[in-house]
């Protein structure tokens, strides 16, 4: 049977993950990195389950950066064969757990046995309101904001808004996912303070939460701790109390 989740006052409606350490993982277990990525992949699931269980409505995962195309071939192409045999393995418990999947990042780029299959989840589970999976995907945020721009300078240009009109509402309104909330927590493991070009728009006020764990070791157990964290702080937005 399992154990029931933590009860938490404060539960975070949106939490990023950034997935670090796969590799050093893998170099203290004697394995491949792709042995990394994979225990690593076994992460997201729990992981999932964990948001699942306590109701958390958003999940963001950086799963392949556009720095990441930098890696060897082998392991780009490791990379996305692992995307597509989690989607084949665990699409069934998206189902399970009411979860809908969405994508940010640019799709032109991606292989098109990923694309296609990505795009086949999404599809499948577009039913979904109660939880949301994105998976930042040949993402990076300052391209993000950049397309964003892009928009809204073509928009100014046809006459159909004003420059005036462009504020911070306008400019989220073109990003990638806009009806997604900013996060409320981003975590990072293995214990590097960065943010790598993720979401550098939406973090403005977000709580950042690193652990030196690496990303495979990083399971239910270590999701509640760092929701526990969270629980802790004391969110201002940059008002005096
Ligand atoms: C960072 O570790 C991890 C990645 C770049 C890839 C993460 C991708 C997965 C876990 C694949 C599964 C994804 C889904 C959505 C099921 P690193 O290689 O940078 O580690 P290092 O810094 O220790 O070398």
């Amino acid at each position: 049977m399992q154990s029931l989740p933590p009860s938490f006052e404060k539960i975070p409606r949106h939490v990023a993950l950034i997935m670090d350490g796969n590799g050093r993982w893998a170099v203290q277990h004697n394995q491949t990195r792709l042995e990394g990525h994979r225990e690593g992949a076994q992460s997201v699931r729990a992981v999932l389950r964990a948001a699942a269980a306590i109701q958390i409505e958003y999940i963001t995962i950086y799963a392949f950066s556009t720095e990441n195309w930098k890696r060897s071939p082998e392991e780009v192409a490791g990379l996305m064969q692992l995307l597509i045999e989690s989607l084949n393995a665990y699409e069934e418990e998206l189902h399970e757990n009411g979860i809908r999947l969405q994508m940010m990042g640019e799709k032109g780029a991606l292989p098109s046995l990923v694309r296609k299959r990505v795009e086949r989840a999404i599809e499948a589970t577009a039913q979904y309101d109660k939880h949301t999976l994105t998976l930042a995907l040949n993402y990076g945020g300052r391209a993000e904001i950049a397309q964003a721009a892009r928009q809204l300078a073509e928009q100014v240009q046809d006459g159909s808004i004003s420059l005036e009109s462009i504020d911070e509402d306008a400019l989220s309104a073109h990003l990638y996912q806009p009806d997604l909330p900013d996060p409320d927590l981003l975590i990072r493991t293995s214990g590097e303070f960065r943010l790598s070009n993720f979401m550098l728009w939406q973090l403005s006020y977000t709580e950042m939460y690193v652990t030196d764990t690496c990303w495979p070791e990083f399971k239910e157990e270590q999701f509640y701790e760092a929701i526990q964290s969270y629980n802790q702080r004391d969110r201002r937005f940059g008002a005096r109390q």
